[in-house]
């Protein structure tokens, strides 16, 4: 039995963590059963019998929401010898049938019909869809535990993650927001963990995104990343609890440089916020814009852009991703979102190609490392995590904050990591 207070230390991890499939098995029943893993935005399935397919961990299920208004999340694996009902992203039902003997469910997983009923003598009740044990869901943020041992999901999303969303959800005047149409996945040969690693590293931005940030030369990244590692005053933030954030805000010079505009070319939009929640929560909401962090363990908040880490083995995972828009603004405000999404973080685009291209070359690297060499007296596979250690400290409001170019965000998840797996 793999000891992980031996493998994930305050400044070092074991590179076997990425590459041994047996500690991916240890991840799907210690963070993907048993603990809250983000599923979907109720907006997804705005309407009764839309529904959208995602896996919690590798358990593939199905997200709808029912005439009554309440949204189901069920296992996609048809109760009688075990199809997948739903085989796309996304669609529209009345009911879900199965294309094998066409048992037929209802949106909330009860078994409605059984073809040739007069040779099936069970009890219909027991043969409903699987469905996790708890979801539940913050504004608009569906999470589900499968085995239902994780405890409410405030506790889960703690501080951290409630003053992220709320911070996403209150730059719409409505309070709200929707997704885009559709995700986009890009399918990765790397470990899963990398991408909540990469996603919050302040440190790689000046190599890894260097052509993106010389090819939007009067954005913000001018500043908070090209400043070098004392030019500018963003935090690599540990919220605790896993969740983690690269906080941009203290190197804001003025009001919506996260959206790259002055606020004459946005007026309707910073108008409706005004309207909604008065000048001084405006003022803020357009001064602080959205966040980037990490929700764990799966869900990355990145600015206008939501992405769900997908683990698919020890060495291959699908990182998705979809661009945000708020409810109550103008048709253009959210086409402008989407078109920075786009050239952002699309296959065509910047950041998750170059990410990707990085977390495959680690990939290439650990693979060759053997669970074996883990002990203290071997030298091998360690990666170091230390940088910036001497020099975190606690901020007024309890948070634990470094430079931007400061492992402290990846500390940060590895300390739960190593807390959920060691239970
Ligand atoms: S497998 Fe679904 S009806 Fe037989
Ligand atoms: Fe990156």
């Amino acid at each position: 039995m793999t000891n992980y207070g031996d493998l994930v230390g305050g400044d070092r991890v074991h590179a076997s963590l990425y590459a041994d499939e047996s500690v991916f098995a240890d991840e799907l029943d210690r963070i993907f059963t048993r603990g809250w893993v983000f599923v979907g935005h109720d907006s997804e399935v705005a309407e009764a019998g839309q529904w959208v397919t995602r896996r919690i961990g590798r358990e593939p299920v199905i997200m709808t929401r029912d005439r009554d208004g309440s949204v189901h999340v069920l296992a996609n694996r048809c109760s009688h010898r075990g199809t997948a009902l739903c085989w796309e992203h996304r669609g529209r039902a009345t009911s879900f049938q199965c294309n094998y003997h066409a048992w037929t469910f209802g949106l909330d997983g009860s078994l409605r019909a059984v073809p040739y009923p007069a040779g099936f003598e069970k009890d219909r009740v027991s043969l409903g869809l699987d469905r996790p044990a708890q979801v539940d869901s913050y504004r608009g943020f569906v999470f589900a535990n499968l085995d239902g041992s994780a405890g409410p999901l405030a506790a889960h999303l703690g501080r951290g993650g409630v003053d992220m969303i709320d911070r996403l959800c209150d730059l719409s005047p409505t309070g709200t927001i929707h997704l885009a149409p559709n995700w986009i996945g890009h399918q990765v040969h790397s470990n899963w963990k990398m991408w909540p690693e990469s996603d919050n590293d302040g440190y790689h931005l000046n190599w890894v995104h260097a052509s993106m940030v010389s090819s939007a030369p009067d954005t913000y990244y001018q500043e908070t990343v090209l400043g070098g590692e004392t030019g500018n005053q963003s935090l690599a933030v540990d919220w605790g609890d896993g969740h983690v954030e690269l906080d941009f805000r203290p190197s804001y010079r003025r009001e919506l440089a996260w959206l790259g505009v002055t606020r004459e070319r946005v007026a309707s939009y910073c108008d409706a916020l005004v309207a909604a929640r008065g000048a001084e929560a405006a003022n803020r909401s357009l001064w602080d814009g959205p966040p980037h962090g990490l929700i764990f363990p799966n869900l990355f908040l990145g600015e206008l852009n939501l992405a769900i880490i997908e683990p698919t083995s020890a060495s291959t995972m699908v990182h998705w991703h979809t661009a945000v828009q708020l409810d109550g603004v103008d048709e253009a405000f959210n086409r402008r979102i989407l078109r920075q999404s786009e050239a952002a973080m699309g296959p065509a685009a910047f950041i998750v190609p170059d990410d990707a291209a990085t977390a495959e070359r680690m990939q290439l690297a650990v693979d060759g490392v053997q669970p074996g060499w883990a002990s203290a007296a071997d030298p091998r596979g360690w990666i170091d995590m230390s940088r910036g250690l001497g020099r975190e400290r606690t901020e007024p409001d309890g948070r634990k904050a470094a430079l931007i170019s400061d492992e402290t965000t990846n500390r940060g998840f590895w300390r739960q990591y190593r807390t959920v797996m060691s239970r």
